[in-house]
């Protein structure tokens, strides 16, 4: 018995020895490369929160174990991955970056520059052949469309971020050798329908975020012809207008994720019963009219579904208890009417948050009419304004009290009377206090 545990100690010791040996360390040449890249941004009064107190000039010291860095699971000692996210930020503000800096890393293949306030690079060279690098972040610096030209060199770029900069423009000139981006995000820009036609060269193109720009269009006259692999669309934010018909939205398939809210389309979104791939779908805060489409059942790969904020009438769609893979269902603040019966969720065992509400006096929410046991256990609650059982009294709704999760939860403007007359908005509330009020 001793001797075993004696023995498997030895084991242990000699397994740690060897690993120990096994492991070369990062490159001696990388090693200094990253001890200069502390020096530039200490001298530029970055690295206000010490993350790079790791990065020390000691022999000893294996710098694929510092802070901020990747290294190759090979044990060829050569990063991959360099995150230099708000090193600089506010405390030095519209700095040059001397991206001679990055020539060392001959293996890198994430390069995180994110939240800098980079005005641009010095002397214009471009970035230096990271022919391995294809992930760039360089979203929230001070960037405009002029750096673009310098990245030519960047020949296996996958995924572009430059969110959040001042790109009035997007050209793929001098950036074709890199076609095979998939993850393209310009969101925050000043972009407008005009720079669709010169993203026509990146055919492999899956994900295009352009939310917060300029688009004062409608997406009818985006020409999306050339992405068919296109999964993700965002262009929230924007003043997109028109409407969502069948021929808006035909060039859009294979979308899963499609993101329009905060425009001002109106009219029928009829056609995006046509999208069966979709899986998370946001058109709230538009001005979409009429009455919700119940083509919309066959949309059964749903996760999220958001669609307040418009000017929806009619009845309480019946299509939502077709959508069993709903986690997010949001219909809040539309001008629907008529009766919804929560029991039609009961088996929606995903559903996590619920917003329900109307601008119509005429709208009412039913939960008593069947003996029913939700399979959902949610998170967020929201059952503002819609009559909750006005047919039975106005009683909380009895669900509730198989409800252990909810964080936030708002009756507000109901005629519950055990609240008080204006209703009641908890935040935070306690299931043991909601099972009290309900006997
Ligand atoms: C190293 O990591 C990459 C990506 O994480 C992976 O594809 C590859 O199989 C790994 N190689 C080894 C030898 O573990
Ligand atoms: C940029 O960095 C390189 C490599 O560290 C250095 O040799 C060069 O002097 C720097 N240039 C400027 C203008 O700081
Ligand atoms: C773009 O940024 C560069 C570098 O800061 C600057 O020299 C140039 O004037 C800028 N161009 C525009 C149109 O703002
Ligand atoms: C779109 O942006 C480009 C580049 O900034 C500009 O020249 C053009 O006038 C804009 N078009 C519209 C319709 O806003
Ligand atoms: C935007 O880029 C395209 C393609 O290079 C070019 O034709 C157009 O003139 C540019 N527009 C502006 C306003 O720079
Ligand atoms: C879009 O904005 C541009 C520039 O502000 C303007 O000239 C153009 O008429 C607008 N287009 C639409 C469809 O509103
Ligand atoms: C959509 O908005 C446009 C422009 O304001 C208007 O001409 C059109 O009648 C609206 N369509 C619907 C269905 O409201
Ligand atoms: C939706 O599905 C039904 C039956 O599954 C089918 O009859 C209908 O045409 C579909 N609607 C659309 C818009 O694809
Ligand atoms: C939706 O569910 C109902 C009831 O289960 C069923 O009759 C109907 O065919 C379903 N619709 C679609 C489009 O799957
Ligand atoms: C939920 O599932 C049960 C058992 O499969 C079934 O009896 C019931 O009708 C379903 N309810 C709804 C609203 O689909």
């Amino acid at each position: 018995m001793k001797l075993g545990i004696i023995f498997s100690s030895v084991v242990y010791f000699v397994a740690i020895l060897m690993q120990n040996q096994g492991c070369k360390g990062c490159l001696e040449k990388e090693r200094i490369g990253l001890l200069e890249i502390k020096d530039y941004i200490l001298s530029q009064k970055g690295d206000p929160y010490n993350e790079l107190d790791s990065w020390v000039d000691d022999r000893a010291s294996n710098c694929c174990t510092w802070n901020k860095i990747k290294c190759s699971n090979i044990s060829s000692g050569h990063i991959t991955d360099l995150s230099l996210k708000m090193l600089l930020d506010f405390w030095s503000s519209n700095t040059m970056l001397n991206v001679s800096l990055f020539h060392p890393f001959e293996e890198l293949r994430l390069l995180d520059l994110s939240y800098n306030l980079f005005r641009g690079w010095i002397g214009n060279e471009g970035f230096p052949g990271l022919n391995k690098l294809d992930t760039l972040d360089l979203s929230d610096n001070n960037l405009n469309s002029s750096i673009l030209r310098s990245l030519n060199e960047l020949t296996s770029l996958t995924t572009l971020k430059l969110g959040y900069n001042f790109m009035h423009n997007f050209s793929a000139q001098g950036f074709l050798r890199s076609k095979e981006l998939e993850v393209l995000e310009l969101p925050g820009n000043m972009l407008n329908g005009s720079i669709i036609p010169s993203l026509h060269e990146f055919t492999s193109l899956k994900n295009l975020r352009l939310g917060d720009n300029n688009f004062n269009c409608s997406l009818s006259s985006l020409d999306f012809t050339k992405f068919s692999r296109l999964e993700l669309l965002d262009l929230s934010s924007n003043q997109l207008t028109g409407s969502l018909h069948l021929e808006d939205v035909q060039n859009l398939r294979n979308l899963k994720v499609l993101s329009l809210s905060n425009n001002y389309m109106n009219g029928s979104i009829e056609g995006l019963c046509k999208l069966k791939d979709l899986e998370d779908l946001n058109i709230g805060n538009n001005m979409f009219s009429a009455q919700l489409p119940e083509c919309l059942s066959n949309l059964t790969n749903l996760q999220v579904l958001e669609l307040s904020n418009n000017l929806f009438t009619g009845n309480f769609p019946s299509f939502t208890s077709n959508l069993t893979s709903l986690t997010y269902l949001s219909f809040c603040e539309n001008y629907m009417q008529g009766t919804f019966s929560l029991s039609t969720l009961a088996n929606h065992s995903k559903l996590q948050v619920l917003y329900i509400s109307s601008k119509s006096i005429a709208a009412n929410i039913e939960n008593e009419n069947t003996k029913w046991f939700p399979k959902f256990q949610l998170k967020s609650l929201i059952l503002r304004n819609c009559n909750i059982n006005m047919d039975k009294g106005s009683v909380i709704p009895n669900f509730l009290s198989y409800q252990y999760n909810l964080i936030l939860i708002d009756l507000s403007s109901n005629v519950t009377p055990r609240f008080s007359k204006r209703g009641y908005t908890f935040f935070f509330f306690k299931v043991i206090k909601l099972k009290q009020r309900n006997r």
